[in-house]
């Protein structure tokens, strides 16, 4: 119940709200805030307020990574908002700097892809990953080494492409975004025909397929369910036994319906055991602070009809709500380790 809970207030949190006028600074404070924080300061997410970025932003731009969100990573695709809405968020951030936002033109900037590569192999990739993948984890207080501010964003990515057009892409590389690790290369003794090649690189990343996305592929089963061989008690015996022979901790077991009806009324033919894996679970909160929802790790036993049953919530299923190409492999993972513990209790 407290899974399901937790889940419904991220969908509370994440679900873009319908206002019946478009008011920017509720707007924002109901679907960005939490993830950049309420002034725009950053959190989960990037800061928004700098004034580099503000000076380096476009209407255009902004709309757009509003509307296409960056999938496969944290950032979440506003598709349910309004046009007026999206406009009203867009000039709610504007109004934190003065001035206007930038305005790029939209042609393509001619460069050699080539040279492009082995520069972004030099200058780029220790941040933003041998394949523009991103660093890890998330946006500014978050899962991230504390010595890097702000985690560099994902430009394998069919929403940042999609969003930043040649010429923002070059600014940033002339100008570097003051108050961030992305520093000017202009400065850093590049020329600025090495900006172009790094730019033609950058956008050659459309022609090959997304870095490990969620997005498109098929849903997972929400539910793991692995038929016993054995009796309720043996079963339940054996999970346990199991779950501690790859590696977790039982914690405790109880009725499915435990707290639900009066004591003493609990259907003894269904429990649930929750067990944990405590290095599992440092690593993954260190991905992913959110994963803290699917945890402890949870097996429901159920005899039915002369048959007994184990069961688990795929976390696979529960991580792609999440859009984290990182968290995903975490999931994948975990939902491995709840195969081969129920595989291994049926031996
Ligand atoms: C669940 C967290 C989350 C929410 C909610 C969220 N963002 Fe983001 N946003 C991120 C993260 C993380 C990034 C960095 C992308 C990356 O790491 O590849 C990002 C990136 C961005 C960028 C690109 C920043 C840059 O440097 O160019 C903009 C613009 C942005 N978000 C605006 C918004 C707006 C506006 C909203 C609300 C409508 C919003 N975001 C909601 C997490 C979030
Ligand atoms: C020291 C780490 C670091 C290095 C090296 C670095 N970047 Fe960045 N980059 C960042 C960070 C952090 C940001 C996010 C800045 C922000 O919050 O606006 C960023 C932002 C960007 C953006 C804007 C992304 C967006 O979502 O709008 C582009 C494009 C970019 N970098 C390209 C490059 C290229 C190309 C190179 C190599 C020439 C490079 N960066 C080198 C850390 C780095």
């Amino acid at each position: 119940m407290k899974l399901l809970a937790s889940l419904l207030f991220l969908f509370g949190l994440l679900t873009p709200t319908q206002a019946l006028t478009a008011d920017g600074a509720k707007l924002y404070a109901q679907n960005c805030a939490a993830c950049h924080g309420e002034h725009g300061s950053g959190g989960i997410g990037v800061p928004l307020a700098l004034p580099a970025f503000h000076a380096l932003s476009s209407e255009d731009y902004l709309r757009k990574t509003i509307r296409h969100g960056r999938p496969g990573r944290v950032m979440p695709a506003f598709v349910a908002l309004s046009n007026a809405d999206v406009d009203a968020i867009v000039a709610h951030i504007g109004s934190w700097n003065p001035g206007p936002f930038a305005s790029y033109p939209t042609t393509r900037i001619d460069g050699n892809a080539d040279n492009g590569s082995k520069l972004f192999q030099k200058h780029c990739a220790s941040c933003h990953g041998a394949n523009g993948e991103g660093g890890k984890g998330t946006g500014v207080t978050l899962s991230r080494p504390r010595e890097q501010a702000i985690v560099a964003p994902a430009l394998h990515n069919a929403g940042f492409l999609a969003s930043a057009s040649d010429h923002r892409i070059k600014a940033i590389l002339m100008k570097g975004v003051a108050g961030t690790p992305m520093q000017s290369f202009l400065k850093k003794g590049l020329e600025e025909k090495d900006i172009d090649d790094l730019v033609a690189f950058v956008r050659g990343f459309e022609k090959s397929p997304l870095a490990g996305n969620g997005a498109g592929q098929p849903a997972a089963d929400p539910v793991i369910v692995v038929e016993s061989p054995y009796d309720f008690k043996t079963t339940i015996d054996n999970l346990k036994r199991a779950a501690e022979t790859n590696n977790f901790v039982f914690i405790r077991e109880q009725a499915l319906d435990e707290g639900i009806v009066k004591p003493g009324q609990e259907n003894p033919r269904q429990h649930i055991v929750y067990v944990c894996n405590f290095g599992l679970l440092a690593q993954a909160l260190n991905t992913d602070p959110r994963v803290g929802l699917f945890l402890p790790c949870r097996f429901t036993i159920i005899e039915q009809g002369g048959k007994v049953k184990m069961m688990a919530s795929n976390p696979k299923r529960l991580s792609q709500i999440f859009n984290n190409s990182e968290l995903d492999e975490m999931c994948d993972k975990l939902t491995k380790m709840y195969q081969t513990i129920m595989d291994d209790a049926t031996l």
